[in-house]
């Protein structure tokens, strides 16, 4: 197995074993694994993709995410992101796909509105836009280290709320419907995970932050936003351009992402399964209460 570093300080493309070996071969997926909590962001390329195969690929990292309430794949292991009908024609424009994709374009990480958050998302590219619809990484870790040591003081014992229907607000006020406001409701972590296997902390923050315990609501989005773009200078970050069959999987713990835009008239397909954290992943630490219940 190579690793190739691809990024400023993070991400690296995996060759000479694929998620086929990986899926098949405790020693191959222990191998990609280590390379996962040190690069934070795997690509593949050129994978035989399945959905078999990226759901055997995927469980070996731990339990899958259900796709939540009202998203495509819905109750499945698989989150579809897609400007392309089960009929086969392209959305409309403003149609409910077509902002999400917008909201997918603010930076985040996945599922951190969600009880358990997420250690991995994987994510295959099964038809990839031809123009733009590339996929932007900073490292949360690198971010953590860059803060001014008086912020991580102030930020290590911090606990921040995040609230899916938060960041579709920023998009359109109905973009969260009342079934996804009412399974979803905000959830609490430490804005600091600490990774087990080699102690780095990362800053724990999204799109979807929307307050932190202790300020005034006002205060504590403006210090997000400052915190987000001081994470995303444009020199910090990975991005990747897709070709169909790549399949990326990130650290949902020490980085955020951003989807790019696309052209309306272009198809683009893609197919993410979810790996929830677990206390061996850090996450006991993040909420001890929650995790002794
Ligand atoms: C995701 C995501 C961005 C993209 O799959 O979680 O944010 O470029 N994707 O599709
Ligand atoms: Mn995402």
């Amino acid at each position: 197995m190579e690793v190739i570093p691809l990024g400023p300080g993070f991400a690296a493309e995996i060759r000479g074993v694929g998620l086929t070996e990986a899926a098949a071969s405790d020693d191959v997926y222990q191998a990609v694994r280590s390379a996962f909590e040190e690069h934070s962001v795997l690509v593949f390329r050129k994978q035989p993709i399945t959905d078999e195969l990226q759901l055997a690929f995927s469980r070996k990292f731990g339990p899958l995410e259900i796709a939540k309430a009202a998203s495509r794949g819905e109750g499945t292991s698989f989150s579809i992101l897609t400007n392309v009908e089960p009929d086969g024609s392209l959305v409309p424009p403003g149609h409910k796909e077509e902002l999400r994709a917008k909201a997918n374009q603010l930076w985040h990480t996945d599922s951190c509105f969600k009880i358990p958050p997420a250690l991995t998302s994987i994510l295959s590219g099964r038809t990839v836009a031809a123009t733009g619809g590339e996929t932007e990484f900073t490292s949360m870790r690198l971010t953590w280290e860059r803060l001014p040591a008086e912020t991580r003081h102030r930020l290590e014992n911090a606990w921040a709320w995040h609230d899916y229907a938060h960041s579709r607000g920023k998009i359109a006020s109905h973009l969260a419907s009342e079934r996804e406001r009412s399974t979803m409701p905000a959830v609490s972590w430490r804005m600091r995970w600490r990774n087990p296997v080699n102690g780095r902390d990362a800053l724990y923050i999204a799109s979807h932050t929307c307050a932190i315990d202790g300020m005034e609501r006002e205060e504590a989005l403006k210090l997000v936003d400052e915190l987000t773009a001081f994470a995303t200078q444009p020199e910090h970050l990975y991005k990747h351009h897709w070709q169909n069959g790549d399949v990326i999987m990130w650290d949902n713990r020490a980085t955020m992402h951003r989807g790019r835009p696309w052209p309306a008239d272009q198809p683009r397909y893609m197919m993410r399964t979810t790996v929830s954290a677990t206390d061996a992943d850090g996450l006991a630490a993040m909420w001890p209460e929650r995790s002794a219940a």
